[in-house]
């Protein structure tokens, strides 16, 4: 429904409590999403962006229901993908002569998306709509996080408008930053960073600079998921240098998948080792086949090393080893040390393919790996908890 967040300035979006899984099943929502909306009137009207498909309907309805929609002067696509763009095709089915603004990436996009041939205004950096006595100016910002994305900005009222950037997935009626969960926003904050930006890290920093430079004040920060940031806006932008910056806090975390739990053995043995070589630092474990995988991108992302661990099995690892293995490899972490162990009966060959991943993955490999013959015993078990003292000792250095 429609909530004025300033004067003339409106959110118009969907706040989706039942999503659980996004992007296909990518990315989980633990928390739900909303897919924000927002409909700024001067003496022109503009709606910026709309909401995902399945809501298309819901969300011209209440357009017209509030008698906006024949009032929209222009539209802005922000960004191409669905969850922003989905309603468009019913909404310009009711205004088809309205032109839309986007990134010439987002012309072609859109065009892929939809097969129609809207008015189409392709917009540079810098450039500005007029509506009357505000302006609104668009910011190209490529690969935060596909080709096409925009931000804008709202003179006069000072907003921000960057879409998927600074946002979170999180479905809340309280729309703003300091009315909600600290803890919760923040960890879905983390969460969005490590799991879509992670690989951009150096065009986030670029492009924060760059906004800097403008020399624009911001008095609101309006994403397109989760929350407005109008307490101290600037502070999700401070996080978003600070995680750009191949960020690391003093954690390991040890992923592996066991088949008759002497991989799970040798984990926590490692961290046991860990743990007594260097009692300040966090060490977490997930079998990664029962855990959350973009939960533990999160504290790979959170992490200054990474042990993977999987028994051998086909001459091969578990597949749900060689699937986070594979979603790592696309994310690019930077700086980050690693480690790779394992049970195996005959061939072996599990610690071998871990440290060919995490190679590829870019992590750099702290030593050869621990590979144990059939089902630890106690002396085995001893050699990871050594294994995990060399670790802890050179992460220390
Ligand atoms: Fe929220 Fe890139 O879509």
């Amino acid at each position: 429904m429609k909530r004025e967040i300033k004067k003339g300035v409106y959110w118009v979006g969907k706040v989706d409590w039942e999503i659980r899984e996004f992007h296909g099943a990518e990315y989980s929502t633990h928390r739900g999403t909303s897919y924000n909306s927002y409909l700024v009137k001067d003496k022109k009207t503009v709606l910026i962006d709309t909401v995902w498909s399945p809501f298309d309907h819901e969300f011209v309805e209440n357009l017209k229901n509030s008698g906006d929609l024949q009032k929209i002067d222009y539209v802005v696509a922000n960004h191409a993908e669905v969850d922003h763009s989905g309603s468009l095709a019913e909404l310009m089915d009711h205004i088809p002569d309205v032109p839309v603004y986007c990134t010439s990436n987002g012309v072609k996009s859109l065009k892929g998306h939809f097969h129609q041939d809207w008015n189409f205004v392709p917009v540079k950096t810098g450039e500005t709509l007029d509506l009357g006595t505000k302006k609104l100016m668009f910011i190209e910002a490529p690969m935060l996080h596909w080709p096409d994305s925009m931000f804008c900005y709202l003179t006069e009222d000072n907003i921000l408008f960057p879409n998927d950037a600074f946002g979170q997935h999180i479905a809340t009626e309280l729309l703003y930053n300091d009315l909600v969960d600290q803890a919760e926003l923040y960890q879905e904050c983390i969460k969005y960073f490590a799991n879509i930006l992670t690989p951009f890290s150096r065009l986030v920093e670029k492009k924060i600079n760059e906004f800097v430079d403008l020399n624009l004040p911001v008095d609101m920060i309006c994403p397109s998921h989760g929350v407005i940031w109008r307490e101290n806006p600037l502070q999700i932008v401070n996080k978003y240098m600070e995680w750009s910056r191949n960020y690391q806090e003093d954690q390991i975390s040890i992923v592996y998948d066991t088949m008759w739990n002497g991989t799970r053995k040798m984990a926590e043995s490692i961290a046991e080792g860990i743990e007594s070589q260097n009692r300040s630092v966090t060490v977490k474990l997930f079998n990664i086949s029962h855990t959350d995988k973009n939960d533990v991108v999160t504290e790979v992302f959170k992490s200054k090393a990474l042990l993977v661990g999987s028994p051998t099995i086909n001459q091969g690892v578990l597949s749900a080893v060689a699937g986070f293995l594979e979603e790592i490899r696309g994310l690019r972490f930077k700086e980050k040390k690693a480690a790779a162990f394992g049970t195996y009966g005959w061939s072996g060959e599990s610690v071998k393919m871990i440290n060919e991943g995490l190679e590829k993955a870019g992590f750099e490999l702290l030593n050869d790996g621990l590979k144990l013959l059939w089902n630890p015993d106690a002396e085995m078990l001893e050699e990871c908890v050594k294994f995990g003292n060399d670790i802890a000792s050179q992460l220390e250095l």
